[in-house]
């Protein structure tokens, strides 16, 4: 870990949120989620409890390893567990890889609060501040509106030219056709004083 801090001590705090470590409380909850249809649309399928405990133990393991993940997120006000926000690595084979991703999936009772916007956000300002990294992108199918919303309210940046056919999906699958969103540190110098700023307003008025 950077900065001198161990795992158990890491957080992002933002305003209503903290993104954290995994804990052994957050198997449950983690596989609801991954058991939401609606959640799951756009990935090939639900996972089983036993798949989702391998999930977090190999972000576990990616943590260790990396620094970063894709890590718990819960209610700062209450300590709920609302989903998963952070990055990753994509290693598999395509014209932008290898690449750090920034990625977000949250509890369906928990969409429409700004969250997701919210822990992107400061998960973006803390990989370009303390991670250095020079570029994160974003992934997700072409027919995902909400997490594409998220991608531009981010100000990050497409060009149809960068889309792709995931590698790790049959072409047949509906959401087999992927868009890609990039953030470079210079874009995200110029965006993120406004963005952070609106956002601060926007949920001092809204929540
Ligand atoms: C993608 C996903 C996280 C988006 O969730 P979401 O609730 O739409 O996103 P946010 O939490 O940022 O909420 C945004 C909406 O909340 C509303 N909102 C309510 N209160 C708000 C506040 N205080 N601040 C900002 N927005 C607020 C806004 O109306 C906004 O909608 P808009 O963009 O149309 O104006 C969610 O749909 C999900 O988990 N999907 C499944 C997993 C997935 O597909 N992940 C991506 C795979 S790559």
């Amino acid at each position: 870990m950077s900065d001198g801090q161990t795992q158990s001590e890491f957080s992002i705090k933002t305003h209503r949120l903290i993104i954290r470590p995994w804990r052994d409380q957050d198997l449950e909850p983690f596989s609801a989620m991954n058991q939401d249809k609606e959640v799951m649309r756009f990935t090939p399928g639900l996972l089983t409890i036993e798949e989702s405990n391998n999930q977090i133990a190999a972000r576990r393991k990616e943590f260790e390893n990396l620094g970063f993940c894709l890590w718990a997120c819960e209610l700062k006000s209450t300590g709920e567990f609302i989903g998963s926000v952070g990055l990753t690595i994509h290693d598999f084979k395509a014209h932008f890889t290898p690449a750090v991703g920034v990625g977000w999936k949250l509890v369906r009772n928990h969409w429409g609060k700004g969250y997701a916007i919210e822990a992107a956000a400061f998960v973006l300002q803390w990989a370009f501040s303390k991670q250095k990294l020079p570029e994160i992108v974003s992934i997700t199918s072409l027919l995902n509106k909400k997490s594409i919303r998220i991608m531009e309210k981010l100000g990050m940046t497409h060009e149809s030219k960068d889309d792709f056919y995931h590698p790790r999906v049959s072409k047949e699958h509906f959401f087999s056709r992927q868009v890609l969103y990039r953030m470079t540190l210079s874009q995200w110098e110029e965006v993120s004083p406004k963005l952070i700023k609106d956002f601060v307003q926007s949920v001092n008025l809204r929540s």
